[in-house]
C-alpha cells in the first residue's frame, strides 16, 4: 500500500519543498494552505513528475471548523505516514501594541493546529509501528527575543510537544522531530539584509529534517553554524548574554 504524506504550509517556502521531497520518496500527498491555486500548480508538479497522488485542502487553519475537518480527514484515513507542520509566520512588534489578529493566527497555527492534526494522525501511526510527526519550530525557541515574543514562545512550545510526545511514544517506532532552522531563504525572508553564511536553503533544511525523522525523534538543527548557535544559547554564556542585553536596556530607559 502507498504511504501518505501530510504538508500544512505547503504552498510556497518550506512546506512546498516537503512536498517536493517526500513526492520524489514516492509519498502520495495531502498538501493544505490557503492560496489555492499554488496549491493546485504544485499539485499537478508532483503528479506529473513522480507519478503521486495529491490531494489540496486550499483552508485558513486558523478557522476551528476547517482545521476539524483536516483532522478528521487524516484520522479517517489508514496510510498517513509523515506528518509535517509547518504552516506559520512571524507577527513582530512589542506585545501590548501587536497587531492582535496576527498575533492570535500565531497561536492558532504554531499550537493548535499542531497538537489537533498530531493528535488526529498518531493513533494510526502508532497501531502501525511506524511513522513520524514534524513539527516547524526555530532556532529563535531556543532564545527570547523582545518583538517576538509570540513567535519565539509558541515555537518554544512546538519544542517542549515535541519532545514531550517522543518520550511518551519511545519504543512504538513512531518518531517526533521539533525541527529548528536558522534563516532560511523563503519569500517570508524577502529583503532581509543578513551575512550569506547565516542563509540556508529550503533544499537542505528539508533534507536533514526528512533524514534525522528516519534515524529517530529529536529536536533537528540543520546546519553546523546554528548548532553552535543553539549550543551557546542553551549554556550559561546565553543566559549571561540575554541578562547583559536586558541590563543595557533598563540602563537606556532610566537615561
Ligand atoms: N524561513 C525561515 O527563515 C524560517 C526559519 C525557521 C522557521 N521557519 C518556519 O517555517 C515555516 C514556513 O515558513 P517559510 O519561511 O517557508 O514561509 P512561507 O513561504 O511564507 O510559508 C508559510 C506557509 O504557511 C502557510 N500559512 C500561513 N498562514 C496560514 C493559514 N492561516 N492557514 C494555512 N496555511 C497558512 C502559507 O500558505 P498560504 O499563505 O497560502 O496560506 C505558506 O504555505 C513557518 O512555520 C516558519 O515559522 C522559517
Amino acid at each position: 500500500m502507498k504511504s501518505t504524506a501530510v504538508v500544512t504550509g505547503a504552498s510556497s517556502g518550506l512546506g512546498a519543498e516537503f512536498a517536493r521531497q517526500l513526492a520524489a520518496k514516492g509519498f502520495d500527498l495531502i498538501i493544505a494552505a490557503r492560496r489555492r491555486e499554488r496549491l493546485e500548480c504544485l499539485a499537478r508538479e508532483l503528479e506529473q513528475k513522480h507519478g503521486v497522488a495529491v490531494q489540496v485542502f486550499a483552508v485558513d487553519l486558523t478557522k476551528p471548523d476547517v482545521l476539524e475537518e483536516l483532522a478528521r480527514l487524516i484520522q479517517s484515513r489508514s496510510d498517513v505516514e509523515i506528518l509535517v507542520n509547518n504552516a506559520g509566520y512571524g507577527a513582530g512588534g512589542r506585545y501590548d501594541q501587536a497587531d492582535t489578529e496576527r498575533q492570535m493566527g500565531m497561536i492558532a497555527l504554531h499550537v493548535t493546529a499542531a497538537a489537533r492534526l498530531t493528535r488526529a494522525a498518531l493513533p494510526q501511526m502508532v497501531a502501525r509501528g511506524r511513522g513520524a510527526v514534524i513539527n516547524m519550530a526555530s532556532v529563535v525557541a531556543f532564545a527570547h527575543l523582545p518583538g517576538s515574543t509570540l513567535y519565539c514562545t509558541t515555537k518554544k512550545w512546538l519544542v517542549d510537544f515535541s519532545r514531550s510526545i517522543a518520550d511518551e511514544l519511545a519504543g512504538t517506532g513512531v518518531h517526533i522531530q521539533a525541527l529548528c532552522p536558522g534563516f532560511t531563504r523563503t519569500e517570508a525572508m524577502e529583503g532581509k539584509k543578513l551575512p550569506e553564511f547565516l542563509w540556508l536553503t529550503c533544499e537542505e533544511v528539508v533534507a536533514a529534517s526528512l533524514r534525522a525523522a528516519e534515524r529517530g525523534s529529536g529536536v533537528c538543527v540543520p546546519s553546523f553554524t546554528y548548532k553552535l548557535l543553539v549550543f551557546i544559547l542553551r549554556s550559561p554564556l546565553g543566559g549571561l548574554l540575554s541578562w547583559a542585553r536586558m541590563a543595557r536596556k533598563r540602563r537606556k530607559a532610566r537615561m
